[in-house]
């Protein structure tokens, strides 16, 4: 079986280290490099979290960690270590030491990224578990490189469902709300894994010990390890014991669509500015005329000038290319996300 050339770009955090995991363990992937993005703690942080993971998952791997950029595209970092924990990885930096900052790849992750798109171009897939900056910055340092690669998955934004980080907005979708939109709007397939889909997917506490329990090995001791103090954040918030497995479903479903049960072609806009900053729009009208035929022909009735106008919101003109994850089967991926992470 030919495996994936991917890219895995993230800002891990506690759900990245576990993302890293499943593409790791997966005979599906090729990880060609992992570039990180500031996000959930601060770019170096992030960066050493991967590289420790990795490590965890394979002391012999030889692929490369690479620093993008260390804040969204036009606005301030917004962190998450409150959720994550202080080191981004539930505070286990005693028993898990960093490695060292030497250790990381000299070249810009950004350049990583277009060098990889412009070796394998139709073939590569780009999963991104964090904000969209990255991606954003390659797009437009080689538009060209970056539109000949053949999907970007991503983990990010709400669709019918709340936000996490404000009512209405996702955290990597809220961190850098423009370097999502252009990316979006990019035109490059795109398959978007949001919350709605995300919290069919929770991981129980008690799960992670059984599991440890029933074969102690390296990755189940650091899995526990890290999801500790992540875990008590749900456990405080909603009295939930356990966390959500947001960034390994995107890898889950780039490997597994089997575990899709709902998806949708979209427009997605994304709100830059105000209090939906971070806003994944989606047409969820039953008139939406993309998901409906009759509404669609109306729309070919409607003067010119509107119509314009409704081009710029993606009601009219060029049809959806972003495919929209509504519903999973939450069993069959946490049984399969098992297997692999625990063995
Ligand atoms: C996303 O926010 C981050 O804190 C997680 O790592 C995940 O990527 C979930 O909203
Ligand atoms: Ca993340």
């Amino acid at each position: 079986m030919n495996r994936i050339p991917v890219i895995l770009d993230m800002d891990p955090g506690v759900d990245d280290a576990l993302a890293i995991i499943l593409a790791l363990k997966s005979k599906m992937l090729d990880v060609k490099a992992v570039t990180i993005c500031g996000g959930n703690v601060g770019l170096d942080q992030c960066a050493l979290n991967a590289l420790k993971t990795m490590m965890i998952v394979d002391p012999n791997h030889r692929i490369p960690v690479a620093r993008g950029s260390s804040r969204p595209v036009r606005r301030s970092p917004f962190r998450a270590g409150g959720i994550h924990g202080p080191d981004g990885l539930g505070g286990v930096q005693d028993t898990y030491p960093d490695p060292l900052l030497s250790e990381l790849a000299a070249e810009n992750g950004v350049d990583i990224i277009l060098n990889t798109a412009r070796r394998w171009t139709k073939d590569l897939v780009i999963i991104v578990t964090g904000p969209l900056t990255n991606i954003a910055l390659a797009i437009s340092k080689d538009p060209e490189a970056m539109r000949a690669i053949k999907e970007i998955f991503w983990m990010g934004g709400a669709f019918a469902t709340t936000g996490n980080i404000t009512p209405v907005a996702e955290f990597n979708a809220f961190c850098d709300p423009d370097a999502a939109q252009e990316v979006i709007s990019f035109g490059v397939p795109m398959t978007v894994v949001g919350l709605d889909a995300c919290m069919q997917c929770p991981l129980g506490r008690e799960e992670i010990e059984q599991e440890v329990t029933r074969n102690p090995s390296d990755i189940g001791a650091f899995v526990k390890a890290i999801t500790g103090m992540y875990m008590d954040f749900y456990r405080r918030q909603e009295n939930f014991d356990g966390c959500y497995l947001h960034d390994p479903l995107a890898v889950g479903v780039a490997i597994w669509p089997d575990i899709i049960i709902k998806s949708e072609l979209h427009h997605v806009n994304v709100v830059t500015d105000g209090a939906a900053q971070g806003m994944t729009i989606i047409d969820r009208r039953p008139r939406n005329p993309w998901l409906n035929p009759t509404c669609l022909e109306v729309l070919s009735r409607i003067d010119g000038a509107d119509l314009n106008i409704l081009r710029e919101f993606g009601v009219a003109g060029i049809p959806p290319h972003v495919k929209v994850i509504l519903s999973v089967n939450g069993d069959l991926f946490l049984r399969r996300f098992k297997e692999l992470c625990f063995g």
